[in-house]
Protein backbone atom coordinates (compact mmCIF):
# COMPACT_ATOMS: atom_id res chain seq x y z
CA UNK A 1 0.00 0.00 0.00
CA UNK A 2 1.47 3.30 -0.55
CA UNK A 3 0.84 5.99 1.84
CA UNK A 4 1.44 9.93 1.86
CA UNK A 5 2.55 11.58 4.79
CA UNK A 6 1.46 15.58 5.07
CA UNK A 7 2.59 17.42 8.10
CA UNK A 8 4.27 20.63 8.03
CA UNK A 9 7.00 20.04 11.04
CA UNK A 10 9.96 18.07 9.96
CA UNK A 11 10.65 16.55 12.93
CA UNK A 12 7.53 14.15 13.02
CA UNK A 13 7.23 13.92 9.22
CA UNK A 14 10.67 11.77 9.47
CA UNK A 15 9.50 9.92 12.86
CA UNK A 16 6.48 8.81 11.10
CA UNK A 17 8.12 7.73 7.57
CA UNK A 18 10.97 6.28 8.79
CA UNK A 19 8.73 3.99 10.77
CA UNK A 20 6.31 3.66 8.10
CA UNK A 21 9.11 2.63 5.57
CA UNK A 22 10.29 -0.19 8.21
CA UNK A 23 7.27 -2.05 8.59
CA UNK A 24 7.23 -2.36 4.75
CA UNK A 25 5.30 0.60 2.86
CA UNK A 26 6.07 2.40 0.48
CA UNK A 27 5.80 6.47 1.84
CA UNK A 28 5.80 9.67 0.09
CA UNK A 29 5.90 12.91 2.21
CA UNK A 30 4.22 16.06 1.78
CA UNK A 31 5.01 19.51 4.20
CA UNK A 32 2.10 20.98 3.34
CA UNK A 33 -1.50 21.05 1.09
CA UNK A 34 0.28 22.30 -1.80
CA UNK A 35 2.65 19.33 -1.98
CA UNK A 36 0.06 16.95 -1.06
CA UNK A 37 -2.18 17.37 -3.83
CA UNK A 38 0.85 17.45 -6.67
CA UNK A 39 2.14 14.41 -4.92
CA UNK A 40 -1.40 12.62 -4.86
CA UNK A 41 -2.23 13.75 -8.94
CA UNK A 42 0.80 11.90 -10.04
CA UNK A 43 0.86 8.66 -8.08
CA UNK A 44 -1.43 6.43 -6.78
CA UNK A 45 -1.85 6.51 -3.39
CA UNK A 46 -3.98 4.76 -0.98
CA UNK A 47 -3.79 6.27 2.08
CA UNK A 48 -3.12 9.09 3.27
CA UNK A 49 -1.82 10.03 7.36
CA UNK A 50 -2.98 14.19 7.61
CA UNK A 51 -1.85 16.52 10.60
CA UNK A 52 -5.19 18.70 10.60
CA UNK A 53 -3.10 21.78 11.28
CA UNK A 54 -1.37 23.11 8.65
CA UNK A 55 -0.24 26.83 8.27
CA UNK A 56 -1.15 26.89 4.51
CA UNK A 57 -4.39 24.62 4.11
CA UNK A 58 -5.80 22.94 7.18
CA UNK A 59 -6.01 19.33 7.06
CA UNK A 60 -9.89 19.20 6.31
CA UNK A 61 -9.14 21.54 3.15
CA UNK A 62 -6.57 18.99 1.67
CA UNK A 63 -8.60 15.80 2.85
CA UNK A 64 -11.59 17.39 0.71
CA UNK A 65 -9.35 18.04 -2.51
CA UNK A 66 -7.99 15.03 -2.54
CA UNK A 67 -11.34 13.35 -2.48
CA UNK A 68 -12.11 15.38 -5.33
CA UNK A 69 -9.35 13.61 -6.82
CA UNK A 70 -10.00 11.02 -5.83
CA UNK A 71 -13.13 9.83 -3.36
CA UNK A 72 -11.56 6.44 -3.04
CA UNK A 73 -8.84 7.42 -1.04
CA UNK A 74 -8.50 6.67 2.56
CA UNK A 75 -7.09 8.87 5.51
CA UNK A 76 -6.56 8.93 9.25
CA UNK A 77 -6.64 12.69 10.19
CA UNK A 78 -4.37 13.52 13.15
CA UNK A 79 -5.32 15.68 15.46
CA UNK A 80 -4.49 17.78 18.98
CA UNK A 81 -4.89 15.84 21.78
CA UNK A 82 -8.85 15.80 22.88
CA UNK A 83 -10.11 17.47 19.91
CA UNK A 84 -13.23 16.11 19.02
CA UNK A 85 -14.89 18.61 17.28
CA UNK A 86 -11.43 18.33 15.10
CA UNK A 87 -11.84 14.42 14.83
CA UNK A 88 -15.64 14.84 14.48
CA UNK A 89 -15.33 17.05 11.07
CA UNK A 90 -12.62 14.72 10.11
CA UNK A 91 -14.92 11.70 10.17
CA UNK A 92 -17.57 13.50 8.35
CA UNK A 93 -15.14 14.76 5.24
CA UNK A 94 -14.66 10.82 4.58
CA UNK A 95 -11.38 10.77 7.17
CA UNK A 96 -11.66 6.42 7.97
CA UNK A 97 -9.99 7.96 11.17
CA UNK A 98 -8.57 9.67 13.23
CA UNK A 99 -5.65 9.77 16.05
CA UNK A 100 -4.10 12.24 18.44
CA UNK A 101 -1.14 13.73 19.34
CA UNK A 102 0.93 12.36 20.09
CA UNK A 103 0.92 9.41 18.08
CA UNK A 104 0.55 6.03 19.53
CA UNK A 105 2.86 3.85 17.11
CA UNK A 106 1.15 0.77 17.93
CA UNK A 107 -2.07 2.51 17.43
CA UNK A 108 -1.19 3.71 14.16
CA UNK A 109 0.19 0.50 12.82
CA UNK A 110 -3.22 -1.30 13.64
CA UNK A 111 -5.51 1.09 11.55
CA UNK A 112 -3.49 1.25 9.07
CA UNK A 113 -3.72 -2.60 8.94
CA UNK A 114 -7.23 -2.97 8.78
CA UNK A 115 -7.82 0.00 6.27
CA UNK A 116 -5.05 -1.95 4.24
CA UNK A 117 -7.40 -5.04 4.46
CA UNK A 118 -9.80 -3.37 3.13
CA UNK A 119 -8.29 -1.51 0.23
CA UNK A 120 -7.30 -5.22 -0.89
CA UNK A 121 -10.73 -6.15 -0.70
CA UNK A 122 -12.12 -3.49 -2.53
CA UNK A 123 -9.91 -3.44 -5.65
CA UNK A 124 -10.57 -7.37 -5.72
CA UNK A 125 -14.59 -6.01 -5.24
CA UNK A 126 -14.07 -4.07 -7.98
CA UNK A 127 -12.25 -6.77 -9.74
CA UNK A 128 -14.86 -9.22 -9.64
CA UNK A 129 -18.08 -7.17 -9.61
CA UNK A 130 -18.51 -7.36 -14.14
CA UNK A 131 -18.56 -11.26 -13.62
CA UNK A 132 -20.17 -11.72 -10.96
CA UNK A 133 -22.76 -9.76 -12.20
CA UNK A 134 -25.28 -12.19 -13.42
CA UNK A 135 -22.96 -15.08 -13.70
CA UNK A 136 -23.90 -16.37 -10.36
CA UNK A 137 -26.11 -15.79 -7.37
CA UNK A 138 -26.49 -18.53 -4.67
CA UNK A 139 -29.49 -20.37 -4.54
CA UNK A 140 -32.33 -18.43 -2.38
CA UNK A 141 -31.27 -14.74 -2.32
CA UNK A 142 -32.47 -12.18 -4.89
CA UNK A 143 -30.06 -9.56 -5.67
CA UNK A 144 -31.49 -7.29 -8.48
CA UNK A 145 -30.39 -4.06 -7.18
CA UNK A 146 -27.29 -2.46 -7.98
CA UNK A 147 -26.39 -2.36 -4.37
CA UNK A 148 -27.54 -5.63 -3.47
CA UNK A 149 -24.77 -7.09 -6.12
CA UNK A 150 -22.29 -4.97 -4.30
CA UNK A 151 -22.92 -6.33 -1.30
CA UNK A 152 -22.85 -9.83 -2.40
CA UNK A 153 -19.49 -9.58 -4.29
CA UNK A 154 -18.28 -8.00 -1.05
CA UNK A 155 -19.76 -10.98 1.02
CA UNK A 156 -17.63 -13.02 -2.06
CA UNK A 157 -14.69 -11.06 -0.92
CA UNK A 158 -14.86 -11.47 2.69
CA UNK A 159 -15.88 -14.98 2.86
CA UNK A 160 -12.04 -16.00 1.21
CA UNK A 161 -10.45 -14.12 4.15
CA UNK A 162 -10.22 -14.87 7.94
CA UNK A 163 -11.54 -11.42 8.99
CA UNK A 164 -14.42 -10.61 10.95
CA UNK A 165 -17.55 -8.81 9.21
CA UNK A 166 -20.00 -7.19 10.71
CA UNK A 167 -23.46 -6.88 8.75
CA UNK A 168 -25.70 -3.73 8.94
CA UNK A 169 -29.41 -3.37 7.89
CA UNK A 170 -32.75 -2.85 9.16
CA UNK A 171 -34.97 -5.76 10.95
CA UNK A 172 -35.89 -7.72 7.97
CA UNK A 173 -33.30 -6.88 5.17
CA UNK A 174 -31.71 -10.27 5.49
CA UNK A 175 -28.78 -9.66 7.71
CA UNK A 176 -29.09 -13.28 8.59
CA UNK A 177 -29.33 -14.55 5.21
CA UNK A 178 -26.31 -12.97 4.04
CA UNK A 179 -24.22 -13.94 7.16
CA UNK A 180 -24.52 -17.82 6.33
CA UNK A 181 -23.57 -16.61 2.61
CA UNK A 182 -20.68 -15.33 3.88
CA UNK A 183 -20.15 -19.05 5.70
CA UNK A 184 -21.28 -20.75 2.81
CA UNK A 185 -18.87 -19.02 0.38
CA UNK A 186 -16.15 -20.18 2.24
CA UNK A 187 -13.81 -23.11 3.38
CA UNK A 188 -15.73 -23.08 6.48
CA UNK A 189 -18.53 -24.24 5.03
CA UNK A 190 -17.75 -28.14 6.49
CA UNK A 191 -17.95 -27.15 9.94
CA UNK A 192 -20.87 -25.82 11.81
CA UNK A 193 -22.77 -22.11 11.35
CA UNK A 194 -23.50 -21.58 15.09
CA UNK A 195 -25.99 -18.36 15.92
CA UNK A 196 -25.46 -16.45 18.68
CA UNK A 197 -28.22 -14.16 19.62
CA UNK A 198 -26.87 -11.56 22.00
CA UNK A 199 -30.50 -9.68 22.05
CA UNK A 200 -31.74 -13.38 24.07
CA UNK A 201 -29.29 -14.36 26.40
CA UNK A 202 -29.39 -13.47 29.85
CA UNK A 203 -26.57 -11.09 30.95
CA UNK A 204 -25.65 -13.73 33.77
CA UNK A 205 -25.55 -16.81 31.15
CA UNK A 206 -23.96 -14.72 28.82
CA UNK A 207 -20.31 -15.84 29.35
CA UNK A 208 -20.95 -19.76 29.60
CA UNK A 209 -23.60 -19.57 26.52
CA UNK A 210 -20.55 -18.37 24.26
CA UNK A 211 -17.35 -20.08 26.23
CA UNK A 212 -19.10 -22.71 27.97
CA UNK A 213 -18.15 -23.85 31.64
CA UNK A 214 -16.23 -26.52 34.00
CA UNK A 215 -18.70 -28.45 36.31
CA UNK A 216 -18.97 -26.46 39.48
CA UNK A 217 -18.12 -23.09 38.54
CA UNK A 218 -20.91 -22.17 39.32
CA UNK A 219 -24.48 -23.26 41.40
CA UNK A 220 -26.43 -25.51 39.03
CA UNK A 221 -23.00 -26.41 36.84
CA UNK A 222 -23.54 -29.97 37.35
CA UNK A 223 -21.76 -30.78 34.36
CA UNK A 224 -19.27 -28.90 32.09
CA UNK A 225 -20.45 -28.10 29.27
CA UNK A 226 -19.20 -26.66 25.71
CA UNK A 227 -19.63 -22.85 24.65
CA UNK A 228 -20.66 -21.78 21.41
CA UNK A 229 -17.40 -20.73 20.20
CA UNK A 230 -16.41 -23.84 20.80
CA UNK A 231 -19.20 -25.83 19.03
CA UNK A 232 -18.57 -23.78 15.85
CA UNK A 233 -15.03 -24.84 15.69
CA UNK A 234 -13.34 -24.89 11.83
CA UNK A 235 -16.87 -22.72 11.82
CA UNK A 236 -18.49 -19.37 11.94
CA UNK A 237 -19.83 -17.75 14.59
CA UNK A 238 -23.02 -15.74 13.92
CA UNK A 239 -23.35 -12.60 16.91
CA UNK A 240 -26.67 -11.52 15.85
CA UNK A 241 -27.80 -7.86 17.26
CA UNK A 242 -24.43 -7.55 18.77
CA UNK A 243 -25.60 -4.17 19.34
CA UNK A 244 -27.53 -6.18 22.52
CA UNK A 245 -24.22 -7.64 23.83
CA UNK A 246 -23.72 -6.71 27.79
CA UNK A 247 -20.64 -4.45 28.16
CA UNK A 248 -19.42 -5.88 30.55
CA UNK A 249 -18.80 -8.57 28.49
CA UNK A 250 -17.26 -6.76 25.57
CA UNK A 251 -13.77 -6.88 26.78
CA UNK A 252 -14.38 -10.66 27.35
CA UNK A 253 -15.48 -11.06 23.31
CA UNK A 254 -12.55 -8.56 21.89
CA UNK A 255 -10.23 -10.82 23.83
CA UNK A 256 -11.52 -13.61 22.41
CA UNK A 257 -10.85 -11.70 18.77
CA UNK A 258 -8.03 -10.29 19.38
CA UNK A 259 -6.04 -13.97 20.89
CA UNK A 260 -8.06 -16.26 19.47
CA UNK A 261 -8.47 -18.07 22.90
CA UNK A 262 -11.47 -17.96 25.25
CA UNK A 263 -11.36 -19.54 29.03
CA UNK A 264 -14.05 -21.53 29.92
CA UNK A 265 -16.23 -19.99 33.01
CA UNK A 266 -14.27 -21.84 36.30
CA UNK A 267 -11.97 -23.34 34.00
CA UNK A 268 -7.83 -22.64 34.87
CA UNK A 269 -6.73 -22.83 31.18
CA UNK A 270 -7.47 -21.18 28.03
CA UNK A 271 -7.51 -22.72 24.62
CA UNK A 272 -7.27 -22.22 21.00
CA UNK A 273 -10.33 -21.61 18.74
CA UNK A 274 -10.70 -21.55 15.21
CA UNK A 275 -13.91 -19.65 14.33
CA UNK A 276 -14.48 -16.36 12.04
CA UNK A 277 -16.98 -14.14 13.41
CA UNK A 278 -19.80 -12.60 11.57
CA UNK A 279 -21.42 -9.95 13.65
CA UNK A 280 -24.80 -8.11 12.85
CA UNK A 281 -26.56 -5.05 14.33
CA UNK A 282 -30.03 -3.04 12.73
CA UNK A 283 -28.34 -0.19 15.43
CA UNK A 284 -26.12 2.40 14.71
CA UNK A 285 -23.28 1.25 16.33
CA UNK A 286 -20.43 3.88 15.75
CA UNK A 287 -23.08 6.11 17.55
CA UNK A 288 -23.48 3.70 20.27
CA UNK A 289 -19.41 3.98 20.72
CA UNK A 290 -19.77 7.81 21.02
CA UNK A 291 -22.14 7.42 23.41
CA UNK A 292 -20.37 4.60 25.47
CA UNK A 293 -22.79 2.11 24.92
CA UNK A 294 -19.90 -0.11 22.79
CA UNK A 295 -16.62 -0.43 23.42
CA UNK A 296 -15.01 1.28 20.17
CA UNK A 297 -12.24 -1.34 20.10
CA UNK A 298 -14.53 -4.08 19.44
CA UNK A 299 -16.29 -1.97 17.26
CA UNK A 300 -13.32 -1.79 15.02
CA UNK A 301 -11.99 -5.39 15.77
CA UNK A 302 -15.67 -6.78 14.39
CA UNK A 303 -16.12 -3.86 11.71
CA UNK A 304 -12.74 -5.12 9.31
CA UNK A 305 -16.11 -5.30 6.54
CA UNK A 306 -18.98 -3.69 7.19
CA UNK A 307 -21.85 -4.95 4.53
CA UNK A 308 -24.49 -2.80 3.99
CA UNK A 309 -28.12 -4.33 3.18
CA UNK A 310 -30.04 -1.63 1.92
CA UNK A 311 -33.94 -1.26 3.04
CA UNK A 312 -36.70 -2.59 0.32
CA UNK A 313 -38.11 0.83 0.04
CA UNK A 314 -34.27 1.55 -1.59
CA UNK A 315 -34.03 -1.74 -3.97
CA UNK A 316 -37.41 -1.93 -5.51
CA UNK A 317 -35.39 -3.60 -8.10
CA UNK A 318 -35.73 -6.76 -6.03
CA UNK A 319 -39.59 -6.65 -5.86
CA UNK A 320 -40.67 -8.26 -9.22
CA UNK A 321 -38.13 -11.34 -8.36
CA UNK A 322 -39.21 -11.28 -4.64
CA UNK A 323 -42.63 -11.97 -5.81
CA UNK A 324 -41.34 -14.88 -8.10
CA UNK A 325 -39.25 -16.26 -5.74
CA UNK A 326 -41.90 -16.07 -2.92
CA UNK A 327 -44.92 -17.27 -5.13
CA UNK A 328 -42.57 -19.92 -6.30
CA UNK A 329 -42.14 -20.94 -2.26
CA UNK A 330 -45.42 -20.49 -1.24
CA UNK A 331 -48.19 -21.12 -3.85
CA UNK A 332 -49.50 -24.52 -4.61
CA UNK A 333 -50.60 -23.67 -7.93
CA UNK A 334 -49.13 -21.06 -10.28
CA UNK A 335 -50.31 -17.48 -9.27
CA UNK A 336 -50.04 -14.77 -11.41
CA UNK A 337 -50.35 -10.29 -10.00
CA UNK A 338 -52.12 -7.68 -12.24
CA UNK A 339 -50.24 -5.18 -13.40
CA UNK A 340 -52.18 -2.64 -10.71
CA UNK A 341 -51.45 -5.55 -7.90
CA UNK A 342 -47.69 -4.88 -8.62
CA UNK A 343 -47.45 -1.38 -8.90
CA UNK A 344 -49.22 -0.99 -5.61
CA UNK A 345 -46.70 -3.87 -4.14
CA UNK A 346 -43.76 -1.67 -5.87
CA UNK A 347 -44.75 1.62 -4.13
CA UNK A 348 -45.17 0.14 -0.63
CA UNK A 349 -42.40 1.40 1.83
CA UNK A 350 -41.82 -2.21 3.93
CA UNK A 351 -41.16 -1.09 7.48
CA UNK A 352 -40.32 -5.13 8.10
CA UNK A 353 -38.27 -4.81 5.14
CA UNK A 354 -37.97 -8.56 2.72
CA UNK A 355 -39.52 -10.73 6.20
CA UNK A 356 -42.71 -8.51 5.87
CA UNK A 357 -42.45 -8.62 1.81
CA UNK A 358 -42.27 -12.44 2.08
CA UNK A 359 -45.45 -12.61 5.12
CA UNK A 360 -47.39 -10.73 2.57
CA UNK A 361 -47.26 -12.83 -0.55
CA UNK A 362 -47.52 -16.04 1.50
CA UNK A 363 -50.87 -14.88 2.97
CA UNK A 364 -51.77 -13.51 -0.46
CA UNK A 365 -51.09 -16.95 -2.24
CA UNK A 366 -52.48 -19.03 0.78
CA UNK A 367 -56.07 -16.90 0.60
CA UNK A 368 -56.22 -16.45 -3.11
CA UNK A 369 -58.93 -18.09 -4.88
CA UNK A 370 -58.46 -17.73 -8.73
CA UNK A 371 -55.32 -17.35 -10.10
CA UNK A 372 -54.81 -14.04 -10.51
CA UNK A 373 -53.91 -11.42 -7.79
CA UNK A 374 -55.59 -8.02 -8.07
CA UNK A 375 -55.78 -4.88 -5.60
CA UNK A 376 -58.46 -6.06 -3.65
CA UNK A 377 -56.54 -9.20 -2.33
CA UNK A 378 -53.65 -7.14 -1.27
CA UNK A 379 -53.57 -6.34 2.56
CA UNK A 380 -55.55 -3.25 3.64
CA UNK A 381 -52.25 -1.18 4.34
CA UNK A 382 -50.51 -1.81 0.85
CA UNK A 383 -54.13 -0.55 -0.52
CA UNK A 384 -54.67 2.43 1.11
CA UNK A 385 -51.06 3.73 1.08
CA UNK A 386 -50.97 6.60 -0.97
CA UNK A 387 -47.35 7.09 -0.82
CA UNK A 388 -44.46 9.02 0.33
CA UNK A 389 -45.04 12.04 -1.89
CA UNK A 390 -47.75 13.13 -0.30
CA UNK A 391 -46.63 13.99 3.04
CA UNK A 392 -43.91 15.46 1.18
CA UNK A 393 -45.56 17.58 -0.48
CA UNK A 394 -47.83 18.37 2.27
CA UNK A 395 -44.54 19.40 4.29
CA UNK A 396 -43.51 21.78 1.33
CA UNK A 397 -46.57 23.20 1.57
CA UNK A 398 -46.21 23.78 5.53
CA UNK A 399 -43.11 25.40 4.99
CA UNK A 400 -43.92 27.37 2.29
CA UNK A 401 -47.38 29.07 3.95
CA UNK A 402 -45.06 29.63 6.66
CA UNK A 403 -42.46 31.51 5.01
CA UNK A 404 -45.66 33.61 3.15
CA UNK A 405 -47.07 34.41 6.51
CA UNK A 406 -43.58 35.87 8.03
CA UNK A 407 -42.86 37.66 5.22
CA UNK A 408 -46.22 39.34 4.70
CA UNK A 409 -46.22 40.33 8.95
CA UNK A 410 -42.35 41.72 8.32
CA UNK A 411 -43.38 43.68 5.34
CA UNK A 412 -46.20 45.34 7.23
CA UNK A 413 -44.82 45.85 10.62
CA UNK A 414 -46.32 43.03 11.98
CA UNK A 415 -50.11 44.37 11.84
CA UNK A 416 -51.88 41.39 11.34
CA UNK A 417 -54.95 43.47 9.86
CA UNK A 418 -52.42 44.42 7.00
CA UNK A 419 -50.74 41.21 6.28
CA UNK A 420 -53.92 39.55 6.17
CA UNK A 421 -55.04 41.71 3.61
CA UNK A 422 -51.66 41.45 1.69
CA UNK A 423 -52.52 37.69 1.91
CA UNK A 424 -56.29 37.57 1.09
CA UNK A 425 -57.53 35.95 4.06
CA UNK A 426 -59.06 36.60 6.62
CA UNK A 427 -57.77 37.85 10.18
CA UNK A 428 -59.16 34.99 11.63
CA UNK A 429 -57.28 32.58 9.45
CA UNK A 430 -53.88 34.72 9.90
CA UNK A 431 -54.28 34.63 13.67
CA UNK A 432 -55.13 30.55 12.89
CA UNK A 433 -51.79 30.36 10.84
CA UNK A 434 -49.43 32.50 12.77
CA UNK A 435 -50.41 29.80 15.63
CA UNK A 436 -49.98 27.11 13.78
CA UNK A 437 -46.70 27.60 12.60
CA UNK A 438 -45.17 28.59 15.36
CA UNK A 439 -44.33 32.12 14.09
CA UNK A 440 -43.24 34.68 17.46
CA UNK A 441 -42.38 38.23 17.08
CA UNK A 442 -38.90 38.70 17.51
CA UNK A 443 -38.15 40.74 20.16
CA UNK A 444 -36.96 44.82 19.33
CA UNK A 445 -33.49 45.60 19.94
CA UNK A 446 -33.51 48.92 21.46
CA UNK A 447 -30.79 51.48 20.45
N1 LIG B 1 -32.42 -11.07 -0.76
C1 LIG B 1 -33.29 -11.98 -0.29
N2 LIG B 1 -33.80 -12.93 -1.10
C2 LIG B 1 -34.67 -13.82 -0.64
N3 LIG B 1 -35.12 -13.87 0.61
C3 LIG B 1 -34.65 -12.97 1.48
C4 LIG B 1 -33.71 -11.97 1.07
N4 LIG B 1 -33.43 -11.20 2.13
C5 LIG B 1 -34.15 -11.70 3.16
N5 LIG B 1 -34.89 -12.76 2.77
C6 LIG B 1 -35.81 -13.53 3.63
O1 LIG B 1 -36.41 -12.61 4.55
C7 LIG B 1 -36.47 -13.15 5.85
C8 LIG B 1 -35.69 -12.30 6.82
O2 LIG B 1 -34.30 -12.42 6.58
P1 LIG B 1 -33.23 -12.43 7.76
O3 LIG B 1 -33.71 -13.20 8.91
O4 LIG B 1 -31.92 -12.79 7.17
O5 LIG B 1 -33.25 -10.87 8.11
P2 LIG B 1 -32.52 -10.09 9.31
O6 LIG B 1 -31.97 -8.86 8.70
O7 LIG B 1 -31.62 -10.99 10.03
O8 LIG B 1 -33.76 -9.68 10.21
P3 LIG B 1 -33.77 -9.20 11.77
O9 LIG B 1 -33.15 -7.87 11.82
O10 LIG B 1 -35.22 -9.14 12.07
O11 LIG B 1 -33.04 -10.25 12.53
C9 LIG B 1 -35.92 -14.59 5.75
O12 LIG B 1 -36.98 -15.47 5.57
C10 LIG B 1 -35.07 -14.51 4.50
O13 LIG B 1 -34.97 -15.78 3.88
MG1 LIG C 1 -31.70 -11.57 12.06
Amino acid sequence: MKIMIVDDEAGQLELLSGFLKKQGYEVFTAQNGEEAVVTFKKTPIQLVLLDHRMPDITGDEVLQRLKEINPMVHAIMITAYGAVDTAVRAMKLGADDFLEKPVDLAGLIQKIQEIDERVSVEEDVDAVREIINDAWLPDGMIAEAPQMKDAISLARRVAQTPWAALIRGETGTGKELMARLIHDLSDRKKYPFIVINCASIPENLFESEIFGHERGAFTGAVSSKRGKFELAKGGTVFLDEIGEMPIALQPKLLRALQEGRITRVGAEKDMDIDVRVVAATNRDIKKMTDAGQFREDLYYRLNVFEIEIPPLRQRKEDILELIKYFVKKYARRPVNFSPDATDLLIKYPYPGNVREFEHIIQRIVTLIRGDVVRPGDLPDDIKAYQGEDISALTARLDAVERRMVLAALEQNGWNQTRAAGQLGVSERVIRYKIQKHGIIRPKQVSV
